[in-house]
């Protein structure tokens, strides 16, 4: 697949027409508190709601772009790393925080991103609920939300930092994350987890918190808002400093200031 088959500006304009429709599903579920949830298997948790915003972002993605590959959650194989060598491949998240959604907590989003070989290009997040629209793209300087260009906080220093985290869903990945936060928490002001690692790590673009770290994200959870970071001036690596791209499940981004000393902290 030749890049120059995809024109970023136009591919832009049709994601930020087709999140918010897929908002309406998400707000039309979440509203009344009528939809069906069921288990994926361990703790793991699927709703109605993120079905059908699957569904139809994925119908829509491919009829608009049939020369592309389409990996979304609800549909994903199990085995999806013969796309790590994909160009122009869509990486869907219907609904990122589907905890927080079935337990009536408005802190939910949807994620569309355009991966080439495990690097985003373009990345389109939406909060439903604060109809608040994030993207960025590989040509185009800077991050946004809606009109307002983004950019990482000031933080340098370790007793100011605001850190991120969240715990994926395989349970013994999540002790990497518990062995970091030992070294880590001692030395800063907050931690959160806020149950949307789509949503939060635009947050991160936002200035809202300094870091994030988790130990078993999905490409569905970065394939957007990695670009964000990114593009509003913040660093990501692995939590051992190495390249980071989408399908490393283990994420360290900071607003580059911090960078430094947090792996020196999860070195320790
Ligand atoms: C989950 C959320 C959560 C993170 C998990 C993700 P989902 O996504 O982003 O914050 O800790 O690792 O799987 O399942 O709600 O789309
Ligand atoms: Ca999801
Ligand atoms: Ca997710």
């Amino acid at each position: 697949m030749n890049d120059s088959t995809i024109n970023l500006n136009e591919a832009r304009k049709y994601i930020l027409e087709l999140m918010p429709q897929a908002g309406e599903i998400l707000k039309k579920y979440f509203n009344s508190g009528n939809f069906t949830s069921q288990s994926k298997g361990g703790a793991d948790l699927l709703t109605q709601a993120d079905m059908e915003a699957d569904q139809f972002l994925a119908s829509s993605i491919r009829q608009r772009f049939p020369q592309c590959e389409v990996l979304t959650e609800e549909t994903a194989p199990k085995d999806y790393s013969s796309l790590k060598e994909v160009s122009n491949l869509w990486v869907v998240d219907p609904l990122d925080g589907t905890i927080n959604f079935s337990r009536g907590t408005p802190h939910f989003s949807i994620s569309v991103g355009l991966v080439d070989r495990g690097i985003s290009r373009l990345g389109v997040v939406y909060d439903p609920n604060g109809n608040s629209l994030y993207w960025a793209q590989e040509d185009r300087d800077g991050a946004y939300l809606n009109d307002r260009k983004l950019r990482v906080s000031g933080t340098a220093n370790l007793l100011e930092t605001v850190i991120a985290c969240d715990w994926g869903w395989d349970l013994q990945e999540r002790l990497k994350l518990v062995k970091w936060l030992g070294s880590i928490a001692p030395e800063v002001r907050q931690i959160k987890s806020m149950g949307s690692a789509v949503l939060d790590l635009a947050r991160l673009a936002d200035g809202k918190v300094d870091t994030y770290i988790h130990s078993g994200l999905k490409p569905w959870d970065t394939a957007a808002s990695s670009l964000l970071i990114e593009k509003a001036g913040g660093k990501i690596t692995t939590p051992e400093g190495e390249k980071w791209n989408v399908f490393n499940p283990q994420m360290l981004a900071t607003n580059g200031i911090l960078h430094d000393k947090l792996l020196e902290l999860i070195r320790r």
